[in-house]
């Protein structure tokens, strides 16, 4: 029997990367999966693709996280066809790297409606039926950018640090009602925000190159080692960690310095 039998889980952002890892992992360990993607397309050919990989019902609702209306006819929708969510990943975020004085005030609107109020607007659309069950596990995504920063990445960090103090303030709050909330923060993960951010670089495998030496390991994330910990945390194993932050930078964060 998987770990996540009996639980339906809803991951926003999971038409690819680490959110779509994360989906096929649940789905490999029987949950009942949602993925809630702005990129319609995409969360329907993931979903599709998990399903006919793992043989469990895996479906797609197009969702912008940072639209309140369109989260809760979301959360709605698996409600009807899944049954009340008792997991949810908050992975869906974008970069906006900007230097602070020239970023416009439409760059800082939308990377804290995404990436800090669009789990605010998941977690509330799903916490009243976590509480009447008493059972939930919440688990955002954040990042090493929720502790540490580097320059001229400036909103991101700003909106993942809240991020950090969400997932404590949640935490808190609803641990005596069967609800856990934690993170995980990965660092350079391999995925398509990643390789945007390589294409950007006059020659890009050098950037991927000289990236990954920077890493510990000599490597990037893989968003299955993101998924891995999803598991742990949606499980009902985990049920005593309360407002943790896992962090997955293969010790990236922990180094003074070269
Ligand atoms: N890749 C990395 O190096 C890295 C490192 C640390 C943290 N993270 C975090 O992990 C999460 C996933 O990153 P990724 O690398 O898989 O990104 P990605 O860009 O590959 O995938 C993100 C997915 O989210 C969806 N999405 C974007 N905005 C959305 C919105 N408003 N509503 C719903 N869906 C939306 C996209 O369509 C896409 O399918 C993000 O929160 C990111 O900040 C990534």
């Amino acid at each position: 029997m998987g770990r996540l039998q009996g639980k339906t889980a809803i991951v926003t952002g999971g038409g690819r990367g680490i959110g779509a890892a994360v989906a096929l992992r649940f789905a490999r360990e029987g949950a009942l999966v949602m993925i809630a993607d702005v990129d319609e397309g995409q969360g329907r050919a993931t979903a599709l693709d998990i399903a006919q990989k793992t043989g469990v019902k895996v479906i797609a609702h197009r969702c912008d996280v940072a639209d309140p209306v369109s989260v809760v006819a979301m959360v709605d929708a698996t409600r009807n066809q899944l049954g009340p969510a008792n997991v949810l990943v908050n992975n869906a975020g974008i970069a906006v790297f900007r230097e602070p004085l020239e970023m416009t005030p439409a760059d800082w609107t939308r990377c804290m409606s995404v990436d800090l109020e669009g789990a605010w607007h998941c977690a509330r659309a799903v916490l009243t039926d976590m509480l009447t069950n008493r059972d939930g596990a919440i688990i955002n995504i954040i990042s090493n950018h929720a502790f540490t920063v580097i320059k001229d990445t400036f909103p991101y960090p700003v909106a993942k640090h809240a991020l950090l103090g969400l997932t404590r303030s949640l935490g808190l709050q609803y641990a005596d009602r069967g609800i856990s909330v934690n993170a995980i923060s990965p660092g350079y993960t391999d995925t398509q925000i990643a390789q945007d951010d390589f294409d950007r670089h006059p020659d890009p495998a050098r950037a991927r190159a000289e990236t990954e030496a920077k890493q510990p390991p000599g490597r990037l994330c893989k968003p299955e080692e993101v998924a891995a910990v999803a598991v742990l945390l949606a499980s009902n194993e985990a049920r005593f960690m309360i407002g943790e932050n896992i962090v997955i930078d293969g010790g990236v964060s922990i180094r003074m310095y070269e």
